[in-house]
């Protein structure tokens, strides 16, 4: 069956004030419970980034994680884990960065990647970017071929693919914006 546009977007759900005050949290648990939703995320993305070459999804701990494995497994491509500090057991490139609301330190292992690899950047959702960016970074030092970013969902209002800067290196690919 085939999932239009609008039932996408209706699939996820606005939690008020979670986790602070004055957010409007988008909850994509109400989605990824529909084993036809989960199935059509997977396979949109899928079929975006099926002939481009990617050998590493790295996914953005922790809601970047479950799609991005799903993805990796589609494509044939290794999965990175880029997690939140102190993590990861080996050694590890680290950065800082702020949030919507608040900030915190990624890792990648330092052996993730391999220079001139194709890597697609996943996460369930692009807010302010500063998540994005930061892994991008990271990501940067392993000196890839390309690199692409995906997410579930755009926060539009938020600005967050200014923050990334699109560019002729980096390709930047949401499914849904709000
Ligand atoms: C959320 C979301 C993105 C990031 C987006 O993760 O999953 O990773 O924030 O915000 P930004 O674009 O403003 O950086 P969170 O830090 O809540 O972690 P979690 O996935 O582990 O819950
Ligand atoms: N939903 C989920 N994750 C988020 C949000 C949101 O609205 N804002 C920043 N990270």
């Amino acid at each position: 069956e085939k999932i239009t546009l609008e039932e996408l977007k209706s699939s996820f759900r606005d939690v008020i004030d979670f986790p602070k005050e004055g957010i409007v949290f988008k909850d994509i648990t109400t989605a990824l419970k529909r084993p036809e939703i989960f199935r059509h995320l997977v396979d949109e993305l899928y079929e975006k980034y099926k002939d481009l070459g990617i050998t590493k999804v790295v996914g953005i701990e922790s809601r970047g994680f479950i799609l991005g494995a799903a993805l990796a497994y589609r494509l044939g491509a290794g999965f990175v884990l880029v997690r939140k500090e102190g993590k990861l057991p080996a050694d590890t490139h680290k950065k800082s960065y702020a949030l919507e609301y608040g900030s915190d330190t990624i890792e990648v292992h330092k052996d993730a990647i391999d220079k001139g690899e194709t890597v697609l950047v996943h996460d369930d959702l692009l807010a302010t970017g500063g998540t994005a960016a930061a892994t991008l970074d990271l990501i940067k030092v392993f000196e890839p071929k390309k690199v692409y970013a995906s997410f579930i969902i755009e926060l539009a209002f938020l600005k967050g693919k200014d923050a990334l800067g699109e560019s002729e290196e980096l390709d930047i690919f949401s499914l849904v914006s709000f």
